[in-house]
């Protein structure tokens, strides 16, 4: 794509997951923050940050239009990334309004320790439960009263989706509990069977959406009935006295700063909204491309010879090790053939190492901004390598 001109003919980035490239249009956008309109957002009343902050609400607008929810009802918050987020909200959790908190075996280290802190913080039980193999939750076979559900809506070594997401937010509210979704993974290829889905928070990553390095919050105005506040500071408030103060949070209009304590990043943030309008702008066919070179990436290794696959069904994150090839040497072989590739448990120690016994594998993260030689490059320097 034009938008990754700067891409080297060799240069085959394979570590999306991570985080994505970043298109022109928002390096463009983040580059004219600097030099046109450099400035706090959300408190300057000169020209530059009025411009600034145009441009912060409507990302905010931008993404809620993204997910399908309705701004009477949820909020966009910014942040540092998907862990600050799930910590943000699970640190200040009131536990009196809930008996347990719940997550999956196949989550990232994010939203797995973060509910073990939460446990040991609030002396609520925690239980570990299934997925299925193609993402799913056997809904009936758990107990969600009153939990807290922390999940994530697609995983980082296979992509597989928690498909029944819509079923698992009623089950879960019908028994009185909330649902955290850890969309790291689904916002950059897999948000369809998330938007419109009224869970009560949804944390992400920009970075692994074509933006800069920046999180989001999107979450229900009623979670703030069930949050004590344990993470203050500028930004914050209308009023402070001596000993109380005033959150800026209590109205609508501001409510967005319940989780932005202090300066946040501009510049990432207006980069952001660039990186939503190419999203929109994208036509089936570039799609369409990430498709067929996910396919072509993902049936070559599913038939090579000593490839042992973790995932069950092609997706863009693919992970997998070579019978008697250590994936670490292997990945530095890639390495130096300009292949980058990630290698190790990918922050999924829990799963993979543990319930699984793998081996340390390698992660193959396909992109939008790969084309199909990137994947004959693969083929050819994997097959002379494994030989
Ligand atoms: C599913 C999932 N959750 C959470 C995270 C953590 O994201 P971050 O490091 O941006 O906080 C990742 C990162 O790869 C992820 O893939």
């Amino acid at each position: 794509m034009k938008e990754f001109d700067y891409l080297g003919a060799k240069d085959v980035y394979l570590d999306a997951a991570c985080q994505s490239l970043r298109p022109r249009p928002v390096i463009d956008a983040i580059s004219q923050y600097y030099t046109e309109h450099n400035s706090c957002g959300e408190r300057v009343k000169y020209k530059w940050g009025i411009e600034t902050d145009e441009k912060v609400e409507a990302t905010r607008e931008k993404v809620l239009k993204f997910l399908k929810l309705s701004g009477r009802k949820y909020t966009v918050s910014f942040t540092l990334n998907t862990t600050y987020g799930i910590n943000l909200i699970l640190s200040q959790l009131n536990p009196k309004h809930f008996d347990k908190v719940i997550t999956s075996e196949i989550e990232h280290n994010s939203p797995f320790l973060s509910t073990i802190a939460f446990s040991k913080r609030t002396g609520l039980s925690r239980k570990v439960i299934k997925r299925n193999e193609d993402g799913s939750i056997e809904i009936e076979n758990y107990d969600f009263n009153r939990a807290v559900v922390v999940v994530n809506c697609a995983s980082n070594f296979d992509g597989r989706k928690l498909l029944n997401i819509k079923e698992l937010t009623k089950a879960v509210h019908k028994a009185g509990g909330i649902i955290i979704i850890d969309a790291a993974q689904a916002m950059s290829h897999s948000s369809d069977i998330l938007k419109g889905v009224e869970v009560d928070a949804i944390c992400f990553s920009a970075h692994k959406m074509y933006a800069p390095s920046l999180g989001v919050i999107v979450w229900r105005d009623d979670l703030i009935e069930k949050m004590d506040v344990g993470f203050i500071g500028g930004g914050m408030v209308d009023d402070v006295k001596k000993e109380s103060y005033l959150l800026s949070a209590e109205s609508k209009e501001h409510r967005y700063t319940r989780f932005e304590s202090g300066l946040q990043a501009w510049g990432e943030i207006v980069g952001f909204g660039a990186a939503l309008d190419w999203l929109n702008s994208l036509l089936k066919k570039d799609w369409k491309n990430l498709e067929n070179n996910t396919k072509e990436l993902y049936e070559f290794l599913k038939n090579s010879d000593k490839v042992h696959m973790v995932n069950h069904e092609a997706n863009p994150t693919m992970s997998f090790y070579v019978e008697g090839v250590d994936s670490h040497m292997l990945g530095n072989a890639l390495s130096r053939d300009n292949i980058m590739a990630r290698t190790g448990y990918f922050c999924a120690h829990y799963y993979l190492d543990h319930v699984m016994g793998f081996p340390p594998l390698i992660r193959f993260s396909l992109g939008l901004h790969n084309r199909p030689e990137d994947i004959e490059i693969v083929k050819n320097e994997l097959a002379k390598i494994v030989k």
